[in-house]
């Protein structure tokens, strides 16, 4: 390939991906040089990982991230601020042991935010801010996390706001999974709204894209992007990617012929998931602003772990040889 997925979009928006400081060496660097221009930290800015005891951080993965791209003369998607998972084991917890108050709690996110993003202010555009704060029943808004039982709604606002302060140039996000469902999409929106309303400094959604070869339609798609939009706000896809097994029978499902499934029926069906997309992506591209790939390349992607351990997966746009597949040539020809 001589011309990558970034020149093909270049009048559209940056092709970003999400990566490891493994893999900014020998081939997969190839490929990302050829391929991206912008990163995203797969798991090195994430608390647990960048902060792991209360007075150290973790830098080294995270600045050779950054590095990398200032280099290459990429952009680079900070991820993720706020999140209730791969939290540290201090976080919620005082000396003693005991869960922390509000008060404490909302220092703390206060320091880890302003540290974070003042150390990589103008390195880093844009932050996922909070992460996954929606819940995924019908029945609340808001999920019922460690964040949310210990201070409320309050944390959500706060951490913008900190964002916005340590960084006035950032584009800010709040960014989940799910959000072309219609359940979940109305609890999105209804955060969001709020938030806007609000006027907390909030710019843009990322919508996560962990989507499959079965969803989401055409119309969920359409109708979640106009939602989103229709509160003024950017929308990225920031971790897209397109298993071969439905998301729902995941949980359960776990054959011996999952071990080597890439079918070339699975590869058709796959192609035309990702053109589908694609080309929703670019009639948007007033307010599509990004789309980073969660994965480099079918040789190892984190849905080889989860929800199945395992079990080998297909999502991305190369194939475990690092080749660019059926789906890679549908995404580029138009
Ligand atoms: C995943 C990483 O890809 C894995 O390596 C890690 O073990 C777990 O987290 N939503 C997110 C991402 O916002 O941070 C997650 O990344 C995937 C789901």
């Amino acid at each position: 390939v001589t011309k990558g997925l970034k020149d093909h979009y270049k009048a559209y928006f940056p092709i970003g991906v999400a990566v490891s400081p493994r893999s900014l060496t020998g081939a997969d660097a190839e490929l990302i040089i050829q391929q991206f221009n912008s990163l995203t930290p797969e798991n090195a800015m994430k608390m647990g990982p960048i902060h792991p005891e209360e007075n150290r951080y973790n830098w080294t993965p995270a600045d050779s991230i950054v590095n990398f791209a200032q280099r290459h003369g990429m952009k680079v998607r900070g991820h993720a601020l706020c999140w209730h998972e791969q939290t540290p084991a201090w976080l919620f917890k005082d000396a003693a042991g005991n869960t922390v108050t509000k008060e404490v709690l909302l220092s703390r996110l206060k320091d880890h935010i302003t540290t974070v993003v003042n150390r990589y202010k103008g390195k880093i555009y844009a932050w996922d801010v909070v992460n996954e704060a929606v819940d995924d029943d019908s029945t609340r808004v808001l999920r019922n996390s460690l964040w949310h039982q210990i201070c409320g709604d309050e944390y959500i606002v706060k951490a913008f706001e900190y964002a916005h302060a340590a960084d006035p140039n950032a584009v800010l996000f709040y960014n989940d999974y799910n959000t072309e469902r219609p359940e979940k999409r109305e609890r999105v929106y209804k955060l969001l709204k709020k938030l806007v309303e609000a006027k907390v400094p909030v710019h843009g959604v990322g919508l996560q894209a962990h989507w499959s070869i079965y969803e989401p339609s055409e119309n969920e798609l359409r109708t979640a992007i106009e939602k989103f939009a229709s509160l003024g706000l950017k929308i990225q896809f920031t971790e897209l990617d397109i298993s071969v097994y439905p998301w729902e029978k995941n949980r359960r499902a776990k054959t011996a012929n999952d071990a080597d499934a890439f079918t070339p029926k699975l590869e058709q069906q796959q192609l035309e998931q990702y053109k589908k997309v694609f080309r929703i992506f670019r009639e948007y591209k007033n307010v599509v602003t990004g789309v980073t790939c969660w994965g480099i390349s079918d040789r190892y992607t984190w849905l080889d772990e989860y929800p199945v351990p395992g079990r080998k997966n297909y999502p991305t746009l190369f194939d475990k040889d690092r080749k660019p597949k059926k789906a890679f040539e549908a995404v580029v020809g138009f």
